[in-house]
Order: C-alpha cells, then sequence, then structure tokens
C-alpha cells in the first residue's frame, strides 16, 4: 500500500513509531567487549511466563515495548517453547538484567526479536557484551542472514550500536499498535516522554 506524502493522524489509545530494519550477510568480526565477572547468560528454556515478563518489563517499559505483552497466553507459551526461537537471559548480582531472543523460524536466517538490557546497564558494556554472544550463536547456526528491526521509540543508542555491530539498515516501515499503558498491560508511569493520548 502506498502512503500518501503528509501527516496522518493517529487514533488515541495507539502508539505510531518508525522502525528501521538492519541485516547482515556475513559474520563480522566481534568488537571488543568489557564484561563483568558476574555476567552470565542463561538459556530460558522452560515456559516460565511470569519470569519472561518481569525482564520484558525491566528492560522494554520505557521503550513502550508491547509485542509479548498482547500476545495471548497460549501463543506466547508456544512462541516460547519453539525450538526454533531462543531466548537468552543476562543474568547479574540483581538478577534478570537483560533480553536476548534469537529466532530462527525462517530457513538459514536469525532474526534478532528482543534485544536489550535493563537501566542500570546502560551505557557499561552490557550491551556490547550481550550483541556479541548473540553474534557468536546466531552464526554458529546454518545462517545467511542476521537482521532486526529498532524504532524510534527504542533508546536512542541502538540504532548506531547496531550499526557499529555490523548490521546495515535497508528497509523503513511505519508501525501503529496500541498503546500497552492504555490497554493497562504496562504501568500507566512508564515512558512519561511520550504522552498518553
Ligand atoms: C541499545 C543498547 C543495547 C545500546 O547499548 P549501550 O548501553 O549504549 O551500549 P554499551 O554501553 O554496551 O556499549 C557502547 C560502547 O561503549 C563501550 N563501553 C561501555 N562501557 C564500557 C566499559 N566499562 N569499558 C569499555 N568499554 C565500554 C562498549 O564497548 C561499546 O563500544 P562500541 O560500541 O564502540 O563497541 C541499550 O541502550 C539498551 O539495551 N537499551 C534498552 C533497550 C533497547 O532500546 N533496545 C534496542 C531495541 S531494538
Amino acid at each position: 500500500m502506498e502512503i500518501p506524502d503528509g501527516y496522518h493522524a493517529v487514533p488515541h489509545g495507539k502508539l505510531a513509531n518508525v522502525q528501521t530494519y538492519l541485516e547482515m550477510r556475513s559474520q563480522p568480526a566481534l568488537r571488543s567487549e568489557a564484561g563483568e565477572a558476574s555476567w552470565r547468560l542463561e538459556r530460558f528454556g522452560e515456559a516460565n511466563l511470569e519470569r519472561y515478563r518481569a525482564v520484558f518489563h525491566r528492560v522494554g517499559d520505557e521503550y513502550l515495548w508491547a509485542g509479548r505483552l498482547l500476545m495471548p497466553e497460549t501463543q506466547l507459551s508456544s512462541f516460547l517453547a519453539d525450538s526454533r526461537v531462543e531466548t537468552y537471559l543476562l543474568v547479574t548480582e540483581r538478577g534478570d538484567d537483560g533480553l536476548l531472543e534469537l529466532d530462527f523460524r525462517i530457513d538459514r536466517e536469525c532474526e534478532l526479536g528482543l534485544f536489550g538490557v535493563a537501566e542500570p546497564l546502560i551505557g557499561t558494556g552490557a550491551g556490547r557484551w550481550l550483541i556479541n554472544r548473540g553474534l557468536e550463536i546466531a552464526w554458529a547456526h546454518p545462517i545467511d542472514r542476521f537482521w532486526l528491526h529498532t524504532c524510534t521509540l527504542d533508546h536512542p543508542n541502538a540504532l548506531e550500536f547496531y550499526k557499529r555491530s555490523g548490521f546495515t539498515p535497508y528497509e523503513r516501515k511505519i508501525e501503529v499498535y496500541d498503546d500497552p499503558r492504555i490497554v493497562g498491560v504496562t504501568r500507566a508511569g512508564a515512558a512519561p516522554r511520550v504522552p498518553k493520548l
């Protein structure tokens, strides 16, 4: 569908953002990292929705991540149980502090479905440490392409961070979705920089 130039009203209760899609088609050299001895990567094996939602909120609420919160419970459970979807947690001395999701459901591709660290870890090198683990795991599979999208509601460091990691922007999309604060799946006071309308 072609979108005419101009301003398009977004209905109340909805959010709008611009998604930038990025990809890499060969394995890059890893950038140097400075991890803490206490950081560890844990494969999230069991469908423990309470634990999953807690870390999803911890990492994503300030960026109004909503996808997994708006998914019906049975759909989320089967998504997490799918052997082609690998969910990892960054665990620190504080507990679950980061999320890395690698989705191999498309043959010979990997989508970085979710990625981020909790607020106390931003700017500490934890993002670099975690994406390096993601790059190692993704490219250990038989893939030709590793891709993701990041949006204007995500952390302002994200796009440049992904470019430095070896991803190249190739497409842009506009996304409109229910404001999770208005639906009631995210706390009402999250992301005060984005007005609730
Ligand atoms: C996007 C995100 C991962 C970016 O991470 P960040 O916190 O800016 O990145 P880091 O602090 O890990 O790394 C930034 C740089 O500083 C360096 N750095 C930071 N602390 C360091 C330290 N103590 N010692 C050495 N280097 C350090 C890193 O090595 C890295 O260098 P490089 O990029 O040149 O290789 C992070 O902001 C985040 O998780 N945001 C919340 C969720 C989000 O928006 N996710 C994106 C959704 S698509």
